[in-house]
């Protein structure tokens, strides 16, 4: 304990704590009260604090100043007016007599049911509605002690790692790699064997992957959850950019669906374009994980907002339309986007996503891949992020296929690079 205040009896008796002379240092910590002795400690040490975002602090920096995103990893959304448009009758409704009271912390259970639908073996009892990125806190404080050994693919979100790092485990990156000349992207199934401890606790996999837009073929996926089975690994699945598969028959069945020690994240961000709406989602059938999370939940946002709560409802019930948009404007974008690194062999190394909104091209020009991002935003205000952001040392940078105005940003690369390769 670092330091410690009295407060009086009476105070403890009407729950009035009054944290006097406090020390603070930078970690924050674990606020306890004794009332045996009627001293409040704080304890600094119990928590590691969380370390910057790198990608949503560049992404704070730049994503309205820029005239141009060439990476951002959601599809083009739509306004209000478009997806009330959508809407069926009840949805409609719902809309109209909406009051603005706060709503059940679970989720409401309409758009639970409607949630479970997407899925063979998760009903709504076994979903927590929360903020995509709220959810994946959520989850690892539910799932995570300090002290046990966590497994992540790598790079990643950075949240899938570094929430539970703060937590107090310890963390060990599984990572993917490039495979020669673009031929796409692979993690290696012995290595992930090899990570495995006695006190891994958890498994973090991310498929569709970002910033890779890598996705496995179902019987990797089953040697993966087996690796996971015969350990007792607990799994926690992003599924953020499932739906968007290049070919839609390598859609993968959620991984709640086939590994019943697992909770599933998924939410409207990213493949249905609608990230202003804040809904996503947890499901999975791990005894107890529901009522754990909303235990954490509390300390978050309680419940979720209630307008987002219906708009959502009224995309999910538009979900195949909304996917299918996007999915069109992926393909697009990802054949200009093929095209363009194909004509630049020497500069380039194009690396063909296989679902999802993103993928992950290397630079070989002259100059660092950052260098090359910073021109970028000088030059002609185009945002582009280096894989430094994700903690990848390889010199690529992700490029987001999911815009409408894609074709202008690849122009406006197109167009920095010109003036890279004259003044190198
Ligand atoms: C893999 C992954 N998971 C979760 C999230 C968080 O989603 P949201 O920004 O909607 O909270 C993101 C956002 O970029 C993501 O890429």
């Amino acid at each position: 304990m670092t330091t410690a205040s009295k407060v009086s009896s009476s105070d403890l008796a009407k729950g009035t704590f009054v944290i006097r002379d406090v020390g603070s240092d930078e970690h924050g910590g674990a606020i306890v009260a004794d009332t045996a002795t009627a001293v409040i400690m704080v304890d600094f040490r119990a928590m590691n604090k969380l370390p910057e975002f790198k990608l949503e602090r560049f992404f704070g920096e730049w994503e309205f100043r820029a005239r141009y995103l060439l990476s951002p990893s959601d599809c083009e959304s739509m306004s209000v007016a478009e997806l009330l448009a959508l809407a069926d009758e009840d949805g409609a409704r719902r809309w109209r007599e909406l009051r603005l009271g706060y709503t059940e912390s679970q989720g409401d259970p309409t758009l639970r049911a409607a949630i479970s639908e997407g899925y063979t073996t998760i009903s709504a009892q076994d979903v927590l509605v929360a903020v995509p990125e709220e959810a994946i806190f959520v989850a690892m404080q539910a799932l995570l002690s300090p002290g046990q050994h966590v497994i992540t693919v790598h790079p990643a979100y950075q949240s899938l790692y570094e929430v539970a790092r703060a937590i107090g485990c310890q963390v060990s990156a599984w990572p993917i790699r490039p495979m020669p000349g673009g031929a796409g992207w692979s993690f290696d199934l012995d290595e992930l064997a090899a990570l495995i401890q006695p006190e891994t606790r958890l498994l973090v996999l991310n498929f569709p992957h970002n910033p890779t837009g890598y996705l496995p073929d179902r019987a990797t996926l089953d040697q993966i959850l087996n690796l996971a089975g015969r350990y007792g690994l607990t799994v926690f699945s992003d599924e953020m950019y499932r739906g968007l598969e290049l070919d839609p028959a390598a859609r993968l069945p959620a991984v709640c669906d086939l590994y019943e020690n697992s909770v599933s994240l998924s939410g409207l961000s990213k493949a249905y374009g609608l990230p202003g709406l804040r809904l996503g989602w947890l499901a999975g059938r791990l005894p107890d994980f529901v009522t754990a999370a909303l235990k954490i939940k509390d300390f978050t946002t309680i419940c979720h907002s209630g307008p987002s709560e219906v708009l959502g409802l009224i995309g999910l019930r538009a979900g195949e339309r909304l996917l299918a948009r996007n999915l069109a404007l992926v393909m697009r974008n990802a054949g200009l986007a093929a095209a363009y690194f194909a004509r630049h062999p020497d500069l380039f190394t194009w690396y063909a996503p296989q679902a999802g909104s993103i993928a992950f091209p290397a630079w070989l020009g002259p100059g660092s891949v950052e260098a090359l991002c910073q021109a970028a935003l000088a030059q002609v205000g185009l945002m582009v992020v280096p894989g430094s952001i994700f903690d990848y040392a390889g010199p690529h940078f992700r490029v987001g296929l999911g815009r409408e105005n894609f074709p202008v940003a690849l122009a406006l690369l197109e167009r920095v690079v010109a003036r890279v390769i004259v003044s190198s």
